[in-house]
């Protein structure tokens, strides 16, 4: 039986922050969330339990004065802020899941690096947290913004560099799914089938070299990632960079 623990979730009222609030309830943790709007807008299958068993605090990563207080006490954090596009996707892909405000538009630096860079900044200061997760990305989007991804290797660098200070977690999962968001699931059967295409057909061969094949990478269940990290806190042996396999293997154990 695992040791009960204190979690920070920024980000923890988004797609990918709720599944690691909920993996983290399931194990007997006590789970803060930090974001602008505190509690999700859109209401979820569960959502009694997981509002009723998270701690929603208001507050913004790029402002440490906002959530100074509630890293006290807390053993780990997980990060879970990010843009896939500037000028905002997530209206799109959030329409299957009810209706609440599309999010402010944010730049990659802000939203992917400086909101990290802050709170890890944060976490290294504060006796007691070990362990940062954050939620990275693989490669695997053809002709998006390079800043997307760079931006988030520059985090992992800070990450790495310090980790005598504070035991770096850091996620590379490609695209993620849930029958939470409909939306994401033709998206996630699109990729599979390409998948397959590139793997098991001649047109794999064609595309190799190509902008294309970066997308011949499996998508994620938002559950198994969540899961992913929540045994990776759970076990001081992990650190350092999970691509999809590693997460794979963490998420199911
Ligand atoms: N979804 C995918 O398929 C996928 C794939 C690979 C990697 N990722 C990565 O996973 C991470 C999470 O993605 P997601 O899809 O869960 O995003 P999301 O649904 O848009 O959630 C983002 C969360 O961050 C919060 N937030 C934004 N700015 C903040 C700030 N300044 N301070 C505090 N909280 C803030 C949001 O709440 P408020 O607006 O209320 O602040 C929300 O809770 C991102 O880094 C993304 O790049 C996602």
């Amino acid at each position: 039986m695992a040791a009960a623990r204190r979690i920070l979730v920024v980000g923890g009222s988004g797609f990918v922050g709720q599944a690691v609030c909920r993996s983290a309830l399931a194990r007997g943790w006590e789970v803060l969330s930090l974001s602008r709007h505190g509690a999700p807008e859109r209401p979820a299958a569960d959502q009694g339990r997981l509002a009723s068993g998270v701690q929603w605090i208001k507050g913004d990563a790029l402002r440490p004065e906002t959530f100074r207080e509630h890293l006290a006490g807390c053993d780990a954090v997980v990060h879970s802020v990010g843009v896939l596009m500037e000028n905002g996707y997530k209206g799109l892909v959030n329409a299957g899941a009810g209706s609440g405000p599309s999010r402010a538009a944010a730049t990659y630096e802000a939203a992917n690096r400086d909101t990290a860079l802050s709170v890890a900044q944060l976490a290294r200061e504060t006796a007691g947290v070990g362990a940062f997760a954050y939620v990275s990305a693989k490669d695997t989007i053809p002709f998006i913004d390079p800043r997307y991804i760079s931006t988030k290797r520059e985090v992992e660098r800070e990450l790495l560099a310090h980790r005598d200070r504070l035991r770096p977690i850091i996620l590379r999962p490609g695209f993620m799914f849930s029958p939470a968001r409909p939306l994401t699931l033709p998206v996630a059967a699109g990729v599979g089938a390409f998948q397959v295409l590139f793997d098991r057909t001649p047109l794999g061969c064609v595309l190799r070299g190509t902008p294309l094949e970066k997308a011949a990478s499996p998508a994620l269940r938002r559950e198994l990632v969540a899961d992913a990290i929540v045994a990776a806190i759970d076990d001081p042996q992990v650190e350092g960079i999970l691509e999809i396999p590693d997460i794979e293997r963490l998420g199911a154990s």
